[in-house]
């Protein structure tokens, strides 16, 4: 069923109880009801993120069953028809309609399309707010990225570039995905997995060691991380993949004189003017050609098990996408 005529109804990836890819179903439902102070928007394509991983499997947010995951979309406004993109903090991305606070939404700009727009916008604020917020990059200082051919990641490469970093090194974990990260600008590539990980950043980031240190994984990753970092060299937390965790003393800190530094993207979104702020200078970067976001692929709403399961199995380079429509216009 398609989006009826009178608006009332939308189809949906949605889940029953939380667990695997295979919990996702297809189906028809009600149209969301906007509230006060949000928006309706008629999507065109909708993200997938990692964090929505642990969504299904109840790890992280825990919404009322059955459940729309999806944090982010593109598409029309209600009443004004103009293109926005926004980001969702209570699910509903993978559906044809999704209800978004007015506050997490911003226009998209004609120079930069759907599919861009939407790669920018979550993952691109994670970034962009990691590296500046909480990194303080300054100019010729050398940055690390984990997990940088992902979503998140290969945004970080580019921006760290953009913001002058003197020396860019990305983990990434085949030939194909340090292919990817260095011809968006990376200076050294390194594979996160094998021994000595701490020994090898050192060597890359030789003489001075790693400045900004942009980790997307946790555990080990973080620990080799702070090993590696330059005196007053920040460690970012900004994602785990849900391994053991790493616990620092501040011993260990203050005889690196490291900072260790959270990023929460919550609060850019938290800062209106901020998170406008942020999304404005990202979208005019991609409309000036000077940041690329990669589309891994787009499915349909049918797909989204499989898209699960690819970003888990470590296969997607960028950003995936869904076409909440592809269905209906294929049968
Ligand atoms: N703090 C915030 O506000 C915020 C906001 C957005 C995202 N995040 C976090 O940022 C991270 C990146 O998010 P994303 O959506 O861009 O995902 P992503 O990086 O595109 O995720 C896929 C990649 O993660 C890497 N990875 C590392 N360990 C993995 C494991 N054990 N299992 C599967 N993949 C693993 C793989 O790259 P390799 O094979 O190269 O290792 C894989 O290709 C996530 O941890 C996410 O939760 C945080």
């Amino acid at each position: 069923m398609s989006a009826d005529a009178a608006g009332r109804g939308m189809r949906a990836a949605v889940i029953h109880r939380y667990g695997g890819p295979e919990e996702f179903r297809t189906v028809a439902m009600p149209e969301p009801v906007a509230g006060p102070g949000q928006v309706l928007i008629d999507v065109t394509l909708a993200g997938i993120n990692y964090a929505d991983l642990h969504c299904r499997t109840g790890e992280y947010e825990r919404y009322p069953l059955p459940a729309v995951l999806g944090a982010d979309v593109v598409g029309r406004r209600r009443g004004d028809g103009r293109r926005v993109a926004a980001l969702l903090r209570s699910g509903g991305g993978y559906a044809q309609v999704a209800r978004a606070e007015a506050a997490h939404t911003v226009e998209v700009p004609d120079g930069v399309d759907d599919g861009q727009a939407l790669a920018l916008l979550e993952q691109g604020a994670t970034a962009y707010g990691a590296l500046t917020l909480a990194g303080r990059l300054r100019p010729g200082e050398t940055v690390a990225v984990t997990s940088a051919a992902g979503g998140v990641g290969h945004l970080a490469v580019q921006l760290a570039r953009e913001l002058g970093a003197g020396r860019v090194i990305a983990l990434a974990s085949t030939p194909a995905k340090r292919e990817f990260v260095r011809a968006l600008g990376a200076d050294r590539t390194l594979d996160p997995g094998g021994p000595e990980l701490a020994g090898r950043l050192a060597e890359l980031s030789a003489p001075g060691g790693v400045d900004v240190f942009v980790d997307l994984v946790g555990g080990g990753v973080l620990r080799a991380g702070l090993d590696a970092l330059a005196p007053f060299g920040r460690l970012l937390s900004v994602g785990a993949r849900g391994g053991a965790e790493e616990n620092f003393s501040v011993d260990e800190l203050a005889d690196r004189s490291a900072g260790l530094v959270g990023f929460w993207l919550q609060h850019v979104l938290a800062d209106r003017v901020l998170f406008a702020g942020i999304a404005e200078r990202l979208f005019r970067l991609a409309a000036d050609g000077r940041l690329v976001a990669r589309i891994d692929r787009t499915v349909p709403l049918s797909g989204v098990a499989a898209a699960h399961r690819a970003l888990a199995g470590r296969e997607t380079m960028g950003k995936v996408l869904v076409d909440v429509h592809q269905e209906d216009r294929a049968g």
